[in-house]
């Protein structure tokens, strides 16, 4: 059985104080102040930005919470202005990083193939990465969504070997903070088609492996249904992961 993944995408917010206050009440939330609290039922991700990271980490470990970045470079260290690596975020504590969201291939120009090679050197510095893939609103309404899915699979999945499978995050692009969503048998038929997708190259045992995560405007009010859907292994959290309670209700939607 694949264990749900609640991941919250902080993208460009937060400050050392407000990520802080955030932590604190998510670890409330989730230690004993509600004993309802199924926890556990799922994974807790926060993504924060790089310069949160020691902040955030100081205040996660040891506790349910895990840390990802949002974002590598495909070299281990060297002369790239602005960049971290891979090895830099394991450094710091992360077990997860984001790759290839739409903000990154849009506002960063990030090609199928830059995002592949990202993804490899995350396994290579023991990162699972978070593979984003999803169609831009006119895509779809050309009935173009699973072979532009598809495509983006093909170029951006590193090579599978053993060990931690990467994770398939699927945010339509014009779903991510417009509170627009797909229905949720759209939602499904994109699933399936990956795990379909998956499960032809790699075996089915394999492709049962990997979890599917769900992105673009889930919120506390359609989480569940979103979560219920077949090959719906989790949720890619961006504005709702910025409130302690939204982001504990989106996890609390999985039990
Ligand atoms: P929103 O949840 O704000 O729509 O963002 C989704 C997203 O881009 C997560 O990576």
């Amino acid at each position: 059985m694949r264990r749900k993944l609640i991941a919250g995408n902080w993208k460009m917010n937060g400050l050392r104080a407000s990520a802080a206050s955030l932590i604190q009440e998510l670890l409330d939330g989730i230690s004993g102040a509600e004993p309802s609290f199924e926890l556990l039922a799922c994974e807790l991700l926060v993504c924060p930005p790089a310069c949160l990271l020691e902040t955030v980490g100081g205040l996660t470990a040891g506790t349910p919470v895990e840390l990802g970045g949002q974002d590598c470079h495909c070299a281990e260290a060297g002369a790239h202005t602005g960049d971290i690596s891979a090895v830099m975020l394991k450094d710091a504590g992360c077990a997860y990083v984001i790759l290839g969201h739409s903000e990154r291939r849009s506002d960063h120009g990030e090609s199928d193939a830059l995002v592949r090679a990202k993804a490899g050197a995350a396994l290579a510095a023991g990162l699972t990465p978070i593979v984003c893939v999803g169609e831009t609103a006119a895509e779809r309404d050309d009935g173009r969504t699973l072979a532009v899915v598809e495509t983006q699979l093909a170029g951006s999945l590193p090579e599978l070997g053993p060990g931690r499978p990467p994770i398939i995050a699927y945010e339509p692009v014009w779903a991510i903070g417009s509170g627009r969503t797909p229905s949720t048998s759209e939602v499904g038929e994109v699933h399936g088609g990956v795990r379909r997708w998956l499960e032809a190259r790699l075996g089915a045992e394999a492709a049962a492996a990997v979890r599917i995560l769900y992105g673009g405007s889930m919120k506390p009010g359609n989480a569940a249904e979103l979560l219920a859907v077949p090959d719906v292994d989790g949720g890619l959290i961006g504005g709702a992961s910025l409130k302690a309670e939204d982001f504990l209700a989106i996890a609390r939607a999985c039990g």
